[in-house]
């Protein structure tokens, strides 16, 4: 297994270029299952999390090449065969369950194992499945499997009850080969799922209100492969934000949608940051003084849950105490206890966590538990005095590309070590 070993206290600075988005990745790639033909998706991430779906993808039936250098995932639908998504794999990455809409739009069928638990609690998926439902489809629960029929979808008006990104890239992605009309209301606006939208749109879809809570899709009968320009990883830009501030550094990164990390920006120039909003580009310089500053995460363009565990990590070095609500998940909080290895001083009730500070952050081993977890861990052990240990990196390498080559190109002392570990503990989430 992999560890990163961090010698902390080194100011970040320099240049470095996002990746694209994991979570944009995965719809899209599933959706290419709505055409036949081939598929190119330009700026994949060279993830875990990619190459889960890519196998996936490949056991319906796909050729899929993906070429790490360039960054592009090739996808062929010609042979797809196998309308079934195995629990071994639904289990490693949720996101897997992303076929479904597409599967069961195009085919008529789809099986799918339900996800089970994650790192973090319950996440259902019953408003994947009632989506498709009302679209017409008979659903049956059977040995952990979501069976779904249904030889052609009927469009319908859906109302989702809370705003649910994965709930409204399936159900979008089943409605845009249904017959007649769908109109979803309170879709999600992340820009993951406005992506999504426009290479639905790309292959012919005929969706109105592109990037509003209300969508309004007119089926059709078939759709065809095309070319797409996947977005920045927003997520991933936040942390090497962080990164900077927390160091008193100065870093620029490129490949940046300023418009997708508004709340983050905003909330970090609360600390005292300077942010400076390139076209394509943000540089963030950190202050002297790290100034306490809440946050409430919420859905898009709010402040985004999947920081929570970072922003954490950044405010133990601020000069007062401040705190977190995470309203998207309640127990988010499995980096806490790993946090507070590293000396920082938290107390959660229910979905808000304390945070006091200042502390001085003391270098030890921690454990990464999932993936917004370990990069939080990563942050501390920057910020941190003496040497710090994250093992089970195999949670970041879900997420985060080359984190460790990137922050020592900002001039952090960190590097991937082997090591055995003697007990095996398989946490998983997404
Ligand atoms: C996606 C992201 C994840 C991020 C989350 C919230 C991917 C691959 N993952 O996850 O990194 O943390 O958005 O921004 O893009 N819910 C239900 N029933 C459902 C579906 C969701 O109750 O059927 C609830 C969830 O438990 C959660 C909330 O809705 O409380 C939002 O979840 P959702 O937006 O669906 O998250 P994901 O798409 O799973």
């Amino acid at each position: 297994m992999d560890k990163f070993v961090i010698q902390g206290g080194k100011k970040l600075s320099g240049t470095v270029t996002a990746s694209g988005s994991k979570n944009a990745s995965l719809p899209l790639m599933a959706a290419s299952l709505l055409a036949r033909g081939t598929f190119t998706i330009h700026h994949t991430p060279d993830l875990q999390d990619v190459h889960t779906l890519a196998n996936l993808l490949r056991i319906i039936g796909c050729r899929v090449q993906y070429d790490p250098a360039g960054k592009d995932i090739l996808i062929n639908t010609e042979n797809v065969h196998h309308f079934e998504a195995p629990y071994e794999l639904v289990k490693k990455m949720r996101a897997s369950i992303y076929v479904l809409g597409p599967l069961l739009a195009r085919y008529g069928y789809a099986k799918v194992s339900l996800p089970g638990g994650c790192a973090w609690g319950p996440r259902p998926v019953d408003l994947h499945i009632e989506g498709m439902k009302q679209l017409g489809a008979e659903i049956d629960l059977d040995g952990g499997y979501i069976i779904a029929k249904k030889d052609r979808l009927i469009g319908n008006r859906i109302k989702f009850p809370i705003s649910s990104v994965g709930a409204t890239g399936n159900v979008l992605m089943a409605a845009v080969l249904a017959k007649g009309e769908t109109v979803l209301e309170n879709s999600a606006i992340e820009p993951e799922i406005i992506a999504l939208e426009y290479f639905l749109q790309a292959m012919g879809a005929k969706i109105d209100g592109i990037g509003t809570r209300k969508l309004t899709i007119q089926g059709v009968d078939q759709l065809y492969p095309t070319h797409f320009n996947n977005i920045p990883d927003r997520i991933e830009i936040g942390t090497f934000m962080i990164a900077a501030a927390m160091t008193h550094g100065d870093v620029t990164i490129n490949n940046v949608i300023n418009d997708h990390i508004d709340s983050v920006s905003e909330h970090l120039s609360r600390t005292g940051c300077t942010i400076e909003k390139g076209s394509n580009s943000v540089r963030v310089i950190g202050g002297e003084k790290l100034l306490p500053v809440n946050v409430i995460t919420d859905v898009f363009p709010g402040f985004p849950t999947d920081m929570q565990a970072q922003w954490i990590a950044c405010m133990t070095q601020a000069t007062g105490p401040s705190s977190i609500v995470d309203q998207i998940y309640f127990d988010r909080w499995k980096h806490v206890p790993e946090l507070e290895r590293l000396n920082a001083k938290l107390r959660t009730d229910g979905n808000m966590c304390k945070i006091d500070a200042p502390v001085t952050l003391k270098g030890a081993q921690v454990m990464s538990t999932d993936l917004r977890a370990s990069a939080s861990l990563i942050l501390a052990g920057l910020a941190a005095k003496g040497t710090t240990e994250v093992l089970r990196v195999y949670h970041l390498d879900r997420g985060y590309e080359k984190l460790e080559e990137k922050l020592a190109g900002l001039g952090a002392d960190i590097v991937r070590e082997k090591y055995e570990e003697f007990v095996k503990m398989d946490t998983e989430e997404n």
